[in-house]
């Protein structure tokens, strides 16, 4: 295959790109990231001169230059996008522009080019909220109502990459995903925010009761789904992608955490809620399951957190450059001088 990877240089395209060349090392990657403060190719030094990857840079809002990325590739994987929820509270405007008219410009260059197949990247945030305490999942036919202007965007775009199935015929699938967690994730997501605040010596901000609950999932086991999805799925096709069995609510993921880096709940800042915040999302993964053979394979979540703190503290270069400049700004604004 040759892939272009859009946002390679993100959390999760960047894990992608490093399992892709792995796992498929005779593809190609071109991956088309516009650096925003999520980017960052610090992630890919380990892949930089293999000749079997090259790294564009560029805005998928602009057509010329997707066009021009696009040219030798068959494959498009999706991942460019704006992706904190409280960023987009803050200001919907690049949501808006990247998550939906970069995935209208994606889609058009997709069709002039008669790409293979376009699989689009996207949440199960679409789907809304699900109820505390009831046993129901989201499936691929839940109806969509996102609430944040981030998930609205995602929806947005979503519809987008149907419609041009069904009315230009291009060959899409899509996955909707739960939180992924793992390296390279950027510090202003709670996992990567808290077990950073902690080897800083900070407090975790927890919002509101701290009793919203998420189906967390193992990065590398995102990966292996999209691969799933590339090589087995149907055209035209939704899969759901998810891990947990079980409900865990944030700050039970938080006590976790605590207890893994040997500290107590002193630690723990209960600060303001999250407007329209999601209760809880859980996911009916076996559609993917039964069609295409895809299982987590890190589903178990301490053992996965265990390995995540074990990259923080090994890879504390990496987030301390992160988590300077500019996210400070971001900090105050979103904590208050927490
Ligand atoms: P991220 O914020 O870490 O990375 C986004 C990447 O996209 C960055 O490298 C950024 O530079 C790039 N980008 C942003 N705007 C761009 C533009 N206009 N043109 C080109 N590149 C641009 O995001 P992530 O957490 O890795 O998420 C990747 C995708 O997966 C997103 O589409 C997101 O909606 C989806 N998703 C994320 C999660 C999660 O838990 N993080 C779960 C489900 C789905
Ligand atoms: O569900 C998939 C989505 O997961 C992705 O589409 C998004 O791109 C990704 O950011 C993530 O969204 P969430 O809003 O669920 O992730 P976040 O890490 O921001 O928050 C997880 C939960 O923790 C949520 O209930 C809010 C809460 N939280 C978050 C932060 C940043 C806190 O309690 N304190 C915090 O400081």
């Amino acid at each position: 295959m040759k892939l272009l990877v859009t946002g390679g240089a993100g959390f999760i395209g960047s894990n992608f790109i490093l399992y892709w060349l792995k796992k498929h090392p005779d593809d190609y990657i071109v991956n088309f990231d516009k650096l925003t403060y999520a980017g960052n190719l610090e992630n890919l030094v380990s892949v930089q001169n293999n000749p079997h990857y090259r790294f564009v840079q560029g805005d998928i809002c602009d057509a010329q230059a997707v066009r021009v990325a696009m040219k030798d590739s068959d494959t498009v994987v999706h991942f460019a996008a704006e992706s904190h929820v409280d960023r987009s509270i803050l200001d919907s405007t690049p949501f808006v522009k990247t998550n939906v008219l970069g995935t209208q410009v994606l889609l058009e260059a997709a069709r002039e080019a008669h790409i293979q197949r376009f699989h689009h990247i996207s949440t199960d945030e679409v789907f809304g909220a699900l109820e505390l305490g009831s046993t129901d999942k989201f499936n691929e036919t839940t109806p969509y109502n996102p609430h944040s202007p981030y998930s609205a965007s995602k929806a947005g775009s979503d519809h987008l990459v149907r419609a041009y199935h069904d009315t230009y015929g291009l060959p899409i699938t899509i996955s909707n995903c739960a939180n992924n967690y793992g390296p390279y994730m950027f510090p202003e997501k709670l996992i990567p925010l808290a077990i950073t605040n902690l080897l800083e010596g900070k407090k975790v901000p927890v919002y509101g009761d701290g009793l919203y609950v998420r189906d967390w999932l193992y990065v590398e086991d995102h990966c292996s789904a999209i691969d799933a999805v590339l090589h087995k799925g149907t055209v035209g096709e939704t899969y759901l992608v998810g891990s947990m069995t079980q409900d865990v609510p944030n700050i039970e993921i938080i006590k976790t955490i605590l207890a893994i880096m040997g500290k107590d709940e002193t630690s723990i800042e209960y600060v303001k809620d999250r407007p329209g915040h999601d209760r809880r999302y859980a996911i009916d993964w076996s559609k993917i399951h039964t069609q295409l053979g895809w299982s987590p394979q890190y589903a178990d979540l301490r053992k996965g957190l265990e390995k995540t703190i074990e990259w923080y503290t090994q890879n504390q270069d990496w987030w301390k450059r992160v988590k300077s400049g500019t996210y400070h700004a971001y900090y105050e604004q979103q904590y208050g001088g927490k």
